[in-house]
């Protein structure tokens, strides 16, 4: 087993037997209210953020560049300018200093997006490519709902289906380039599973057309930008001050996420709607339009972090005056929420 692997079989962890279908809950049932919990406050991050102030790589750029610079020149602290030195060397970077998205997952995606049915033989032969695929592909297929494994990968690709193959894939893809970051793997876990959250809630919201389209994959990536700060901060090998952490990520993230996703040649949908996942800024366009969708699947994402942690948050009555507008019942968005964290950290803490 090569050391990517271990460490991916590491980074899936949590994930492991999560049921390869999620259920779907009918848009227009009642859904029980959920009350405010009481307590202490729970901030409210979707407020902070900052949209991109574009959706031109070149301008993001610079706008993020200027950001970083301004906040060197007022940083107190040496290790607090370092930081800022690192990330601006980064995204300086076409690439940001990260892996390519696997060809692999490239060529699937590009063949199960959309709802498109394709043979499980020809997407067999894709993933046989990829050796730490075929392994996630076999176990995921090994679960168990069924009382002997699959007798071959073809098998296996048929077990699991397209939708949750599609969901592997793209999962297997962004934490093949995110990391183990030493000081910040609390915080970064914590992101995982808040994207995995809204993503689940914003591919609910659109329904099935987007089952396998942008809107799921917008948000498993809308946070990216956060964990490319951390990856620098936790590469500094010295303790940078939380304060500056935070601004460094609320005024930057949706723009760091947009070139992260500019640069894996994501289509233009999903990147503006990284872009302008924070709503306020409102745009025009479809781009616009899935940012804000993914912005009311944030808000649910925290509102249910916040209940878990029993602490008082604005999320539930924004959510859904916010969704009343947009047709849905926010209370069902929070729901599904709810479903998805509690699966996610069941899986975490077996
Ligand atoms: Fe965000
Ligand atoms: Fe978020």
């Amino acid at each position: 087993m090569t050391l990517l692997s271990r460490f991916l079989a590491w980074f899936m962890a949590p994930f492991r037997d999560e049921p390869v279908r999620r259920k779907r809950v009918a848009r227009t049932s009642a859904a029980p209210a959920q009350p405010e919990e009481s307590g202490p406050a729970y901030s409210a991050p979707w407020e902070r953020g900052l949209n991109a102030p574009s959706l031109e790589v070149r301008e993001v750029r610079r706008h993020v560049l200027d950001e970083l610079h301004r906040m060197e020149v007022e940083a107190r602290s040496f290790d607090d300018r370092a930081l800022l030195r690192r990330l601006q060397g980064v995204v300086a970077m076409e690439n940001l200093g990260l892996p390519p998205f696997p060809g692999t997952v490239v060529e699937l995606k590009r063949m199960l997006s959309r709802g498109v049915e394709v043979p499980s033989a020809r997407l067999a032969n894709v993933i046989e490519k990829d050796h730490a695929l075929v392994e996630e592909v076999l176990r995921q297929a090994r679960g168990p709902n069924w009382s002997k494994g699959p007798e071959s990968l073809h098998a296996a690709v048929t077990r699991i289906g397209n939708d949750a193959l599609w969901r592997i894939s793209m999962r297997f893809a962004l934490e093949a380039t995110v990391f183990f970051v030493p000081g910040y793997q609390d915080r970064v876990e914590q992101i995982r599973v808040h994207s995995l959250v809204a993503a689940e809630v914003v591919a609910w919201m659109l329904g099935d057309a987007e089952e396998r389209g942008g809107a799921w994959l917008a948000g498993l990536l809308h946070d990216v930008g956060k964990l490319i700060v951390l990856k620098e901060a936790g590469g500094l090998g010295a303790p940078v001050s939380e304060e500056l952490l935070e601004e460094i990520m609320d005024r930057t993230h949706a723009s760091i996420g947009f070139l992260v996703a500019n640069a894996w040649e994501f289509e233009e949908l999903e990147c503006g709607a990284i872009a302008t996942h924070h709503g306020g800024n409102r745009r025009s366009g479809p781009e616009a339009r899935l940012g804000f969708y993914l912005h009311l699947a944030d808000i649910a994402a925290h509102g249910v972090e916040a209940r878990h942690a029993r602490k008082s948050s604005p999320a539930r009555s924004v959510l859904v005056r916010e969704a009343k507008a947009m047709g849905f019942d926010g209370d069902q968005a929070l729901t599904i929420a709810d479903r998805a964290y509690t699966r996610l950290k069941a899986l975490r803490a077996a």
